[in-house]
């Protein structure tokens, strides 16, 4: 008989193509913000500042996979920063108290959460066992994965995917860069030598359904390919692969900081997510070929 898993984040885009790729595996069922979506049959509303889950979403859960929250590219304001906090940290803690409740014990409990844990500052190669908790997105990623560590007291496996940049090619990311070199510009936002750390999406995925069903995946994860690229190298692998004639602009620090404000810093980070402890339990990628990846587009 199938699992039922439910998954928070209805309209995101890792949890839309969870269910593109894995339809046909699991009962997936939803929740989410957005009123106009929900069914009752297999998408469900929650309001976490009001505290509320419809209860017919956890009911027969056998997984829960915590992938809602508000954009880290939203304006950094005071009350935005609230939302990004509420959507993450605030929601895992209610999903818990429903479970409690309604005496739901789920297998395994996965969350989302992001290599920006070590830091907006952060420079080098990061293992899982580094943290730094120097600013407020770090910190609230620590207290992403601390409280999803809740769930070990009702007895759930509990994975955290620390998840790096995801390529998809209905990401904002990838879509910006390949719209402005189908105009014949390469934007390089910041400095070209700085690394970023990827996955492919349908490998996000995949490590979702293995952690649900692979017994050696708990705890944290880098989820990255094993190839961190610099940017200059990833724009120059689009351009050699689509746009040959693009000439490459480069917009400096300063002005990304002009633009975007607070926010340029998400375009600083230099880092290089470890892939060890992926490669320890043996995960297959599809993609750890950025050059793969821009070829299957
Ligand atoms: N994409 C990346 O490169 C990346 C990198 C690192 C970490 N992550 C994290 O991984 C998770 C999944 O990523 P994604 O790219 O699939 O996310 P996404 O496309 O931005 O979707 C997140 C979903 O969260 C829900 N949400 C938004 N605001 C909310 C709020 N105030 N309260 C509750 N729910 C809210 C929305 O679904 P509904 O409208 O259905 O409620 C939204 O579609 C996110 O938590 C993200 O922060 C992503």
């Amino acid at each position: 008989m199938k699992e039922t898993v439910l998954i928070s984040g209805k309209n995101g885009l890792l949890a839309n193509r969870f269910w593109e790729l894995q339809k046909s595996n699991y009962n997936i069922k939803f929740l989410s913000t957005d009123k106009k979506k929900c069914d009752n049959i297999s998408v469900f509303y929650w309001n976490i500042k009001n505290k509320f889950i419809d209860e017919n979403a956890l009911k027969d859960c056998d997984h829960i996979v915590h992938l809602a929250g508000y954009p880290i590219i939203s304006r950094w304001t005071k009350e935005n920063k609230n939302k990004m906090y509420e959507s993450r940290i605030n929601s895992t803690k209610l999903i818990y108290k429903y479970c409690k409740k309604l005496m739901i014990e789920p297998k395994t409990f996965i969350s989302a959460s992001a290599i920006g844990i070590y830091g907006l500052e952060s420079e080098g190669e990061k293992d899982e066992k580094d943290t730094t908790n120097t600013d407020w997105i770090s910190k609230m990623a620590s207290d992403w994965e601390k409280s999803a560590d809740i769930f070990k007291k009702i007895n759930a496996k509990v994975v955290k995917m620390r998840i790096s940049l995801i390529i998809s090619k209905k990401s904002l990311f990838l879509k910006s860069y390949l719209l402005s070199m189908r105009f014949g510009i390469a934007t390089l936002l910041g400095s070209k030598s700085r690394h970023i750390s990827w996955i492919h999406i349908d490998d996000a995925v995949n490590f979702i359904d293995q952690a649900i069903n692979n017994k050696k995946y708990n705890g944290a994860y880098n989820l990255a390919t094993s190839k961190s690229l610099t940017q200059g190298k990833l724009v120059q692998i689009i351009k050699e692969e689509k746009y040959p004639f693009c000439i490459t602009f480069q917009i400096p620090t300063r002005i990304l900081s002009f633009i975007l404000g607070k926010r340029s810093k998400i375009f600083i980070p230099n880092i290089i997510a470890k892939a060890d402890k992926l490669k320890k339990i043996d995960f297959k990628y599809k993609y750890d070929s950025f050059r793969e990846v821009i070829r299957s587009i």
